[in-house]
């Protein structure tokens, strides 16, 4: 830590310790044009800081923190190509897939564009009927078969732009549970079907497994051998190894190892994108969240949202001792927002040593959860109102969100409003023991009805649910996501700790088929209570 960071530190741990005992309601009271005040706006998207519990002095602090900790410069970097996925060796690039600063990267972007006119024109092909599957009828639908960052981002995205007149109906199965592709397949004409295997390393035990799967569905309907690549497409670094399973090369689609999974939708890893929504969607998704990056490096911290919203979660998180985020979107349409949110905050920042391998002084990533609002609200708001655990929290309303009638989408955003709100204010025990009164609790009863409030919380205001917003929001999430990771000190793009659970189911595999141990079974593996938990899988599916 600089000493300019330290310093900062110093004064907002005392900040902290002036402030938390502070109500944001009253924070308004001597100061109604906050709102106006703590606010950033971008392409659609407005982010309200008001109600954190936050004033000038902090807010301030916060700006000066991020210039002692060259947030602006480290964006720069990244963009530019620098190395910031240390342990790697390799840039995280996915700000050029939507075209950033591509003339930095004369290759790089040769490649993008070489990309994006191959899915063009096979999507175009596609839709149009010119690739077709074994009975040369046109495709009604296309499955995509990946998991993490092959799946959670075009999953959101076209769950939230679906429309009646999609040309193609799209599916996503991560699953590496049969039921999971079983239950997908089950409504689908296997002549009619295209998959779509989105894989970065074509290793993924739960995608190759779908794969399979998929390819002995068309044989079993009948698909001669020959015809099998037709109903496949690869999204993949290892286009060789796509190719030997299978996939014609002109049917196999590059990604690179210079972007992360978790932030490839914009690549090829997309593709199911286009070819159920349209090109053109794809291409307004990808100007979105090119605006943001714009946006992201020309404007000053106070204005700039993602930054901003690092910021704030870094203050919530460092000083104000919140362990958890909630993402509670207002809109059926964001649905699976949390899900994408999730791989991308915690894989990302889900570290504990630094870059160079310090224990951190601080938690590192808040474990980020939550749900559609209005569902969570008859589920777990409980506790946000009144559990004793501290969180903060993402309240997110498009103003314009799908076609459905006024009195319904009205009654949406009142109920965002009003948690919002209520979130903020509580209810104090005044207005707890008259309530608790007229029920005819005594004194000590009426406590249960207390709320204490004072939840710090954004508001976000999308404009509509639009491929360019949604770009957008993306975009501002994964600038934020890069922006703590810097406040930490941390590497925001490599995920090392996934890999030992795949190392040990791998090594219990032979254990289920055989019942014996294999020989380069590290005994570790099978301690005691694994091993009778493995015996009585083997004694329910082994007969
Ligand atoms: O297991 C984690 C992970 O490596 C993610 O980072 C990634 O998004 C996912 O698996 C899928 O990986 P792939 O695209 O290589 O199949």
């Amino acid at each position: 830590m600089t000493t300019d960071a330290q310093t900062l530190h110093e004064q907002l741990c005392e900040a902290r310790a002036e402030l938390s005992h502070r109500r944001i309601t009253t924070l308004f009271d001597t100061d109604p044009g906050r709102a106006e005040r703590y606010q950033c706006q971008s392409n659609g998207l407005v982010v309200d800081f008001s109600k954190h519990l936050i004033d000038d002095h902090v807010w301030q602090l916060l700006i000066e923190l991020a210039s002692a900790q060259a947030l602006p410069a480290a964006f720069a970097g990244l963009v530019v190509g620098q190395s910031v996925n240390t342990s790697e060796c390799r840039p995280a690039l996915h700000t050029l897939l939507r075209g950033t600063a591509a003339e930095q990267h004369p290759e790089n972007t040769a490649a993008v564009r070489n990309a994006l006119t191959r899915m063009k024109t096979l999507v175009t092909r596609i839709h149009g009927g010119a690739d077709t599957g074994w009975t040369d009828q046109a495709f009604t639908d296309v499955v995509n078969l990946g998991i993490g960052g092959s799946d959670l981002g075009p999953r959101f995205i076209c769950d939230a732009l679906k429309t009646p007149e999609a040309p193609l109906r799209a599916h996503f199965v991560a699953n590496v549970d049969p039921e999971d592709l079983d239950h997908t397949l089950a409504a689908l004409d296997p002549t009619r079907t295209l998959f779509v295997v989105c894989s970065k390393s074509f290793t993924t035990e739960e995608t190759l497994s779908n794969a399979h799967r998929a390819r002995a569905w068309l044989q079993a309907a009948g698909a001669p051998p020959h015809s099998l690549g037709q109903h496949f497409v690869a999204v993949t670094t290892q286009v060789t190894q796509a190719q030997q399973w299978g996939i014609p090369a002109e049917r196999c689609l590059p990604t690179w190892d210079w972007v992360g999974g978790r932030y490839s939708l914009w690549s090829a890893t997309g593709l199911t994108i286009p070819l159920a929504l349209g090109w053109s969607a794809f291409e307004k998704l990808l100007g979105g969240a090119k605006n943001l990056d714009q946006h992201t490096l020309e404007s000053p911290t106070a204005d700039n949202l993602p930054m901003m919203m690092a910021l704030l979660e870094f203050w919530q998180t460092r000083y104000l001792n919140a362990n958890t985020h909630a993402v509670l979107p207002y809109a059926q349409r964001l649905q699976h927002l949390t899900d994408f949110l999730q791989q991308l905050t915690m894989e990302s920042n889900g570290k504990r040593v630094s870059t160079t391998g310090e224990p951190l002084r601080s938690d590192s990533a808040p474990v980020l959860w939550g749900s559609t609002g209005t569902n969570g609200q008859h589920s777990y708001y409980q506790l946000l109102h009144q559990g004793t655990r501290s969180f903060s929290a993402d309240i997110i309303l498009p103003l314009i969100s799908g076609s459905g009638d006024l009195p319904a989408r009205r009654s949406l955003a009142a109920h965002a409003l009003a948690q919002s709100r209520a979130l903020m204010v509580g209810r104090s025990p005044d207005e707890a023991r008259e309530i608790g009164a007229l029920r005819g609790f005594n004194e000590r009863e009426c406590r249960q009805l207390e709320i204490p409030g004072n939840h710090s919380h954004s508001l976000i205001l999308m404009e509509a649910v639009t491929p360019e917003c949604l770009g957008a929001l993306i975009a501002a999430y994964e600038h934020k996501t890069y922006f703590l990771a810097v406040l930490l000190g941390i590497n925001a793009f490599d995920q090392w700790g996934v890999e030992l659970g795949k190392e040990i189911a791998a090594a219990i595999q032979p254990f289920l088929e055989t019942g014996a141990t294999a020989p380069t079974t590290d005994p570790a593996t099978l301690d005691p209570a694994t091993r009778q938990a493995a015996i009585a899988w083997r004694k329910a599916n082994v007969k």
